[in-house]
């Protein structure tokens, strides 16, 4: 296994940090491939806990070196933040972290747009983390106004991308009636400053992977977000706006995406969301409440209350398609202990009609209502369980329930936060061959 890739299946938070993190010494390089700083991963170690946005969680591994791909979109206020949270974790900041020339910049006037466009969108916002991370990808695709990591070492080029970018960000924002106006000078002065000292980390992205793999090191993507948030095949508009599912590895890294030897899907055992959008299983009372105090459901970058509801295994099954996952991970089992009943979405119900696969409209997926298996829950503490036959035999049948209904092998189960707290599944439940990934 040389390259695996590490994606979620549902709306973000499936606490693929900690997968990440397990994994991450098996790897030599990990690489983030879209997103930016909207993404929290919180990783336990020792019991200190540690949250990463932009910076690859798998830095905190001694030697391991965190590549921030071309597909990110890079707040430079954010990473330096972020730079010296991980000096003082002991990461080697210069040997072990890397950022793509190619990935793009979020300057201050990306933020100052989206918080006036949610604003102005009233009930119909589509509760995004306010980053800039919209408005910079529009900018990327829309080629004119954008500003690359690379630039930052160009004077001439940053300062003729900048002159043009500022002058039509503000009569935008002067349009919007937005109070915020940029100064060229001083964001050039800023912008020069930054790629100064980012100069030794910053690298030809696709020359250091495909020099990487060749050299027979192990590559790690680290996913942000989930698949039900991708741009392309995510719950649109209310998604982000990357390839958060597998479809950005390549796009985001310059790796095809047949280096890919094994991708692991991550679920929760549950469902969250967080920000607007169709939620078929979302419950809005005191189980909905349960989970999110057991759970802890409160956004790591905005924290925001997540909103909580039972697992969905028609949506976790669209996504392990679309990302053509090998095994998955199950995740924060540990926080529906005490249910005398656990429900699983095996379907929805349409105007009248059962639906066994995912709609594609929003407007379908709201008037959705969810067909429910209930299963018997357990009461019995699994924190301190490592092995799967030692988990309540309630637990045991939930989990194969979600590998049968998903159509893939289970690799992972996570029973806590800590990287102890593991299940570690040498055999899948249902049998597949492939269920021995991990080894
Ligand atoms: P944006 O990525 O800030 O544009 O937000 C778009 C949507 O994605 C909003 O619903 C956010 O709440 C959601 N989102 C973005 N990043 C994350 C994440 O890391 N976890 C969960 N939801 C996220």
């Amino acid at each position: 296994m040389s390259v695996t890739a590490v994606v979620g299946l549902q709306w973000g938070d499936e606490a693929k940090g900690k997968v990440v993190d397990l994994l991450a010494d098996r790897h030599d390089i990990v690489v983030r491939f879209q997103g930016g700083a909207n993404a929290g991963h919180t990783v336990t170690v020792d019991g200190r806990r540690y949250k990463m946005s932009l910076i690859p969680s798998g830095v905190l591994h001694p030697g391991v070196v965190g590549l921030i791909g071309n597909g990110v979109v890079v707040d430079p206020v954010a990473l330096f933040q972020e730079m010296e949270q991980c000096r003082e974790a002991g990461v080697d900041v210069e040997r072990q972290v890397r950022i793509s020339d190619r990935a793009h910049l979020i300057l201050p006037y990306h933020k100052a747009e989206e918080s006036v466009l949610e604003r102005e969108a009233g009930e119909s916002a589509i509760g995004t983390t306010l980053r800039g991370i919209g408005p910079c990808y529009q900018d990327k695709v829309g080629r004119r106004f954008s500003v690359r990591v690379g630039d930052l070492l160009r004077p001439r080029w940053l300062r003729q991308r900048l002159e043009r970018a500022v002058g039509y960000k503000n009569r935008v924002l002067a349009a919007l009636g937005a109070g915020e106006q940029y100064d060229v000078d001083s964001l050039f002065e800023q912008c020069l400053q930054w790629g100064n000292t980012l100069r030794p980390l910053i690298v030809d992205s696709v020359d250091y992977l495909h020099t990487a793999l060749a050299d027979g090191k192990r590559i790690l993507f680290e996913g942000a977000q989930g698949t039900l948030l991708d741009v392309d095949h995510g719950t649109y508009p209310y998604v982000t706006s990357s390839n958060s599912s597998m479809s950005g590895v390549a796009s985001g890294s310059g790796l095809p995406a047949r280096s890919v030897s094994h991708c692991i899907g991550v679920v929760k055992a549950y469902t969250t969301r967080v920000g607007s959008g169709p939620f078929p299983t979302e419950l809005k009372d005191e189980v909905g409440d349960r989970i999110r105090e057991a759970g802890n459901e409160y956004g790591t970058v905005t924290g925001r209350p997540r909103r909580c509801g039972w697992f969905d295994a028609v949506a976790a099954r669209y996504s392990a398609r679309v990302c053509g996952v090998d095994s998955i991970a199950v995740m924060l089992l540990d926080v529906l202990t005490g249910f005398e009943k656990v429900a699983i979405c095996v379907s929805y119900i349409h105007q009248g009609k059962e639906l066994k696969t995912m709609p594609s409209h929003p407007e379908v997926l709201e008037e959705c209502e969810p067909v429910y298996e209930l299963l018997p829950g357990w009461s019995e503490d699994i924190t301190g369980v490592r092995a799967i036959d030692d988990l309540p035999e309630a637990a045991r049948n939930y989990l194969g329930r979600i590998e049968r209904l998903v159509g893939v092998p289970l690799s992972i189960v996570s029973v806590g936060p800590e990287r102890s707290q593991t299940i570690w599944v040498e055999q899948a439940l249902v049998g597949g061959a492939s269920g021995r990934v991990l080894t």
